[in-house]
């Protein structure tokens, strides 16, 4: 299997390079190396690099900025998987494409499932929406994997912004009232290994392609997440974790309150699901030390967290 890899220097792209390297070939690329708001060098590159597979991991994941970059977030999110999936559709090439719980809106009080209609709240969400319509319209043998609330051991995320914040804060005001399902990157890169795996093993025609939902089992809100997380880390001395709304909080960009998503179409098709949200976490918490995250997250201007970079 010959794989391109888009986003090799974002969360899920990381954990997927990682994993890959020892195994199958993986073409890694990131803004550098194929800048994917540009399409006659997305066409160009695939053309040339003629993969099995292609791993979609690049986006414009900034929910705040992208109500302001309005054209770069459509590029990134909208034009580039479908050029993606136009091109993969002429190799007979297989297409993994991430998108979001943030194409819905978040009103629905049950987890929403792949038969919801999609009505995002934000721009973010609607370039990601128009991408998942674009690739459908393109006929490409594709996988368009919704995930939800992203983080890892390394990059800008919500965990590792809550174990800086800790260290120098003796309380947090952190959101209590969206739910979701914290996901590690190395999880959903776990996951598409393994998908990548069974379309190798299957008759190509037959690979159940479509829309999934993929995230950690289990739910919670930003609040429990932080709670959890600071009890796992910190014996004695942690900071008080207050539940505000997400209204008290000063984020751009309108987010859902319910992103919980139900995973039993993937569960029943490819005959697994991932871990627990608690298991995962403990995972990356092995992975990471306070002292290294201190050191390298950059420093936000608030104490007070009610979203996440996605
Ligand atoms: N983060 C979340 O909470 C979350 C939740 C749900 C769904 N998702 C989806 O999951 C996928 C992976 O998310 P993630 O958190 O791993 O993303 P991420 O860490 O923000 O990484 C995104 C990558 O996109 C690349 N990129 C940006 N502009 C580019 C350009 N012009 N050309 C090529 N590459 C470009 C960047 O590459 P360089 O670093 O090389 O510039 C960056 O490493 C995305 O589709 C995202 O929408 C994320």
């Amino acid at each position: 299997m010959r794989i391109l890899l888009t986003g090799s220097n974002g969360q899920v792209g990381t954990e997927f390079r990682k994993l890959g390297q020892n195994a199958a070939e993986i073409i890694s690329t990131g803004s550098r190396e194929l800048d994917l708001t540009r399409e006659e060098e997305i066409r160009r590159f695939v053309r040339d690099a003629k993969p099995n597979v292609i791993v979609n991991a690049a986006a414009f994941s900034d929910v705040d900025a992208a109500e302001r970059n309005w054209d770069a977030c459509f590029a990134l999110n909208a034009m580039a998987p479908v050029v993606l999936a136009e091109e993969a559709h002429r190799l007979d090439a297989l297409l993994i494409h991430y998108s979001t719980d943030q194409v819905f809106d978040g009103s629905k009080s049950e987890p929403y499932t792949e038969k919801d209609r999609t009505s995002p709240l934000n721009v973010y969400g609607a370039s990601k929406a128009a991408g998942e319509q674009g690739i459908a319209s393109s006929f490409a043998p594709a996988l368009i994997l919704r995930l939800s609330w992203i983080y890892s051991a390394q990059g800008d995320n919500f965990l590792r912004s809550i174990l800086r914040l800790a260290k120098h804060s003796t309380e947090l005001q952190i959101a209590n009232d969206q739910a979701g399902a914290p996901t590690s990157a190395r999880s959903i890169a776990r996951a598409t290994e393994r998908l990548i795996r069974m379309y190798a093993n299957s008759r190509k025609t037959q690979f159940p392609t479509g829309i999934y939902h993929l995230t950690a089992a289990g739910a919670t809100t930003w609040h429990g997440f932080a709670l959890a997380l600071l009890d796992a880390t910190f014996q004695q001395r942690k900071p008080i974790v207050l539940p505000i709304s997400t209204t008290e909080h000063s984020s751009f960009a309108r987010r859902p309150k319910n992103s919980l998503l139900s995973c039993q179409k993937f569960l029943t098709t490819f005959g697994f699901q991932l871990p627990s949200w608690q298991q995962q976490l403990e995972e990356v918490l092995a992975e990471i030390t306070v002292q290294s995250a201190v050191e390298t997250v950059p420093a936000p201007s608030t104490s007070s967290i009610a979203t996440r970079p996605d």
